[in-house]
């Protein structure tokens, strides 16, 4: 089983880049759960792994390439993907060598999209043979933008995260989602410590397994 957490960090000097507010915690409950079953697993992280970590296989990344990278060597041959990783969409056209100096005007960034990490699996010889679980993170919408991600990224299941609410998801040690396939909602797990959530999406998808 192969876990991606975190969130990514673009470059844009020596000393800044571009991130988001996604903790890991979620993918750390689920590649810990995982482990704790039995599983091997394989943890793709741009965060601290679990404090358990001897019990996984550690890849420590920081940009949405260099998951991509290590998906490459990680997936042939698994029979799953969790990709709870908050990758970035867009990163910075060029990496400046030396720290930016500050001027008085204003900065201008620019950005060129990232590799659609999941939609380039759609191609990949392996994918037949593998499960692959995206995650959601939306703030309006939010089942109609996760059915749209099942479909589009050829998903197997997804979770959907509301990332607008302070009490759950980024950075919070609990979570609620709904777990949703190509025909519809399949389950909603209800408020509960994110380990808990782990255990549920864990079950669903060795359920769909069998
Ligand atoms: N993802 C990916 N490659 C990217 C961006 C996202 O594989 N470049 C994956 C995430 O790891 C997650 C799923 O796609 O499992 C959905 O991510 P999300 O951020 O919710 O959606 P996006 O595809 O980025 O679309 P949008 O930002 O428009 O909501």
């Amino acid at each position: 089983m192969v876990v991606t957490a975190g969130g990514t960090r673009e470059p844009i000097d020596p000393v800044r880049y571009l991130g988001n507010r996604s903790s890991g915690k979620m993918g750390n409950a689920l590649a810990r759960a995982a482990a704790n079953a039995g599983a091997d697993v394989t943890l793709i992280t741009t965060v601290e792994p679990p404090h358990e970590a001897t019990a996984l296989h550690v890849v420590r990344v920081e940009t949405a390439a260099s998951i991509a990278r290590a998906l490459e060597d990680a997936l042939p041959g698994a029979a799953v993907l969790l990709m709870a990783a908050a990758v970035a969409d867009y990163r910075p056209v060029r990496v400046s060598p030396g720290k930016i100096k500050k001027s008085t005007g204003a900065l201008i960034l620019e950005l060129e999209p990232t590799v659609d990490i999941l939609m380039s699996l759609r191609d990949a010889p392996y994918r037949d043979a593998l499960f692959v679980v995206g995650f959601a993170a939306e703030t309006s919408d939010l089942l109609a933008n996760a059915k749209k991600k099942v479909q589009e990224k050829g998903l197997d299941l997804i979770v959907l995260n509301d990332v607008s609410r302070e009490d759950i998801a980024m950075g919070s040690d609990l979570n609620e989602v709904t777990i949703i396939d190509g025909d519809g909602v399949v389950e909603e797990v209800h408020r509960a410590p994110k380990d808990e959530v782990a255990e549920a999406i864990l079950r669903i998808v060795s359920e769909r397994l069998r």
